[in-house]
């Protein structure tokens, strides 16, 4: 059910769990000294317990409380990029729970920047929250997405479509580097200057086991995608996918990387509801398919086949 934003705090504040929008896409989110709601998101979105959460705070002051030591890179990350897309990864305060960094010793924070996100976080402190999303699935950048991923059983709050679309870029912060996780719309180029004032490098980990956002497959649509080059050949696409017939369908996408990005997961929605259509992805008919990494990498772990 769609609730107003004081009855999502009253619900955040009795230790169940609301969906929140924010710049990126909507969040289900439990507060973090609430265990009984932090074992619901897992729940709710069957989620593996290996997959920690990210920590959603106001400013920087509820952002000091959760890590381990907030270094000097880490707060010119923060002081720049917050509120907004960023999210920060590093040594974890003791009192931060194994269940939400899945017993790592690090712990990933952001500050998001929708009005309305903002002004829950400032009511209840911290909260955590995954993409409100079945495990796997593609991410809700619009209330009704949520309502349709949990069948209307979790109380979303409406703050209309999600400006930015796609996730956050998650950057772990060392003593050598800045190490991109997740690419997003703050890219490397973005991170550099703040990097060479402190002389670190800027390294992707995405080979790193420890982030399922690095799974090889993830945000799948109901039907599946299939990456192509010009004239794919569709009876081989049929036997790959054991399909004996299809409706192949084109995702048609802005050539405007950030409309791209906007319109990305609602499209992939739509596409889908004709559980018939087989979704065709032409990377080279878009502009940005040689730079815009984030939607690449979006787009590829979508992708059930890539010819
Ligand atoms: O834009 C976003 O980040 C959205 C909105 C709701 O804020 N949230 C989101 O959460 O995308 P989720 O759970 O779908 O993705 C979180 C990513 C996962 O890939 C997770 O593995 C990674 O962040 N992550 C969380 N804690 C981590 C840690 N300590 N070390 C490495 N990766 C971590
Ligand atoms: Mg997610």
């Amino acid at each position: 059910m769609i609730v107003p934003e004081i009855e999502a705090i009253k619900i955040l504040n009795s230790g169940e769990v609301a969906a929140v929008p924010t710049e990126t896409v909507y969040g289900l989110a439990g507060l973090i000294d609430h265990p009984e709601a932090l074992q619901k998101i897992f729940k709710v979105k069957a989620r593996p317990f290996f997959d920690p959460l990210i920590v959603h705070v106001a400013d920087l002051d509820q952002a000091k409380t959760l890590f381990l030591n907030f270094s000097k890179p880490l707060h010119a990350l923060a002081q720049k990029f917050w509120p907004g897309p960023l999210t920060l990864v590093a040594a974890k305060a003791p009192q931060v729970s194994d269940l939400i960094t899945s017993s790592l010793p690090t712990v990933a924070v952001r500050s998001p920047r929708h009005p309305i996100a903002l002004n829950i976080l400032k009511a209840t402190g911290p909260f955590a929250a995954p993409s409100a999303n079945r495990f796997g699935k593609t991410s809700p950048t619009m209330a009704s997405h949520v309502l349709e991923e949990f069948g209307g059983k979790v109380p979303v709050v409406d703050g209309g479509a999600s400006e930015i679309g796609i996730e956050s870029t998650v950057v772990e912060v060392t003593e050598e580097a800045f190490k991109i996780l997740r690419p997003g719309q703050i890219t490397e180029k973005d991170l550099k200057p703040i990097a060479d004032q402190f002389g670190l490098k800027i390294s992707e980990g995405l080979a790193a086991p420890n982030s399922p956002g690095q799974l090889k497959h993830h945000y799948q649509p109901d039907v599946p995608l299939v990456w192509v080059k010009a004239n794919p050949d569709r009876e081989k696409i049929l036997s790959l996918l054991s399909k004996p017939s299809a409706k192949f369908v084109e995702l048609k996408l802005s050539n405007e990387p950030a409309i791209a990005a906007r319109l990305l997961y609602s499209e992939l929605r739509e596409l889908s509801r004709d559980p018939a259509n087989i979704i065709l992805f032409e990377p080279d008919r878009f502009p940005w398919s040689r730079v815009s990494k984030d939607l690449l990498d979006r787009l590829s772990k979508a992708a059930t086949l890539k010819l």
